[in-house]
């Protein structure tokens, strides 16, 4: 089983985009997945349906709850939702705060192929959490100018919460999101993320499709908005590209 976090300090990559439409691939593929909300503005919690709830993240984080009172089925996959006041895990000041998260997921880590983590869009104790509890970490990159020196900074980020938090931490990819291959810019800055970053740059590109837009609003994920648009086809190959990565066995 692997932990996943899909994460850029960047906002407006496609993290979240990404982190529920690749858990509902992985879930078609026959996988048990939980989806891990951990962004204030509980995006990921509203794309699959689900309303502010009581029970979420924060109880686990600022309380010790067990992570299993806050779990909910929705889709084809297993949500911890979000709320609000995840906000104010940034700014407490308790020791060792950031490896709560990966405590609280011991418990729980070998009932699921894969567990995704949404990250905010910021580089505090929130994202730290989720980079010390994971495995891997998948980087959604936009092509946009200055993006590619973005993740470098990301990056270093990385390395140094491997060294003096998670050693396992490795990156399993960067997924180029929004992608529009008739754009000069976006064959450009494919080729400069290739080069720099070699295999890495995941095969499957996600191209822009404005369902993907539309069916975050609809609180659906993708498969089950329209299965047949080029969103579905992306996140349906992506979701392959995963679990090839990972050589993760259907259970
Ligand atoms: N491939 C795509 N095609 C079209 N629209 C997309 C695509 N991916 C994401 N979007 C849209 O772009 C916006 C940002 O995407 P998303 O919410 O996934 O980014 P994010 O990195 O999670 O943002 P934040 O940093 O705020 O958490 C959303 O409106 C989403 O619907
Ligand atoms: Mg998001």
């Amino acid at each position: 089983m692997s932990v996943i976090a899909i994460a850029n300090h960047k906002g407006g990559v496609g993290k979240t985009t990404t982190t529920v439409n690749l858990a509902a691939g992985l879930g078609r593929q026959g996988h048990k997945v939980l989806v891990i909300d951990l962004d204030p503005q509980s995006n990921a919690t509203f794309s699959l349906g689900l309303k502010k709830q009581d029970r979420t993240i924060y109880q686990v984080l600022a309380f010790q709850d067990d992570i299993r009172k806050m779990i909910q089925p929705v889709a084809g996959v297993d949500l911890v939702p979000a709320s609000v006041h995840l906000a104010g895990f940034e700014k407490n000041n308790e020791v060792g705060k950031e490896f709560i998260l990966q405590e609280s997921l011991d418990p729980i880590r070998s009932e699921y192929d894969f567990i995704l983590i949404d990250c905010p869009p910021s580089l505090g104790a929130l994202t730290i959490s989720a980079l010390t509890a994971s495995d891997f970490v998948i980087i959604a990159l936009q092509p946009e100018f200055l993006a590619l020196q973005g993740m470098t900074d990301f990056i270093k980020i990385l390395r140094t919460v491997k060294t003096r938090m998670n050693s396992n931490l490795e990156l399993l990819g960067i997924v180029v999101t929004q992608f529009d291959n008739r754009k000069v810019l976006h064959r450009d800055i494919m080729e400069h993320a290739r080069n720099e970053y070699g295999d890495a740059v995941f095969d499957t590109l996600i191209r822009g499709n404005i369902a993907l837009a539309e069916c975050q609003s609809m609180g659906k994920h993708i498969f089950d908005y329209d299965e047949n648009c080029n969103g579905a086809e992306d996140y349906s190959l992506l979701a392959l590209e995963v679990s090839q990565r990972l050589q993760t066995e259907l259970v």
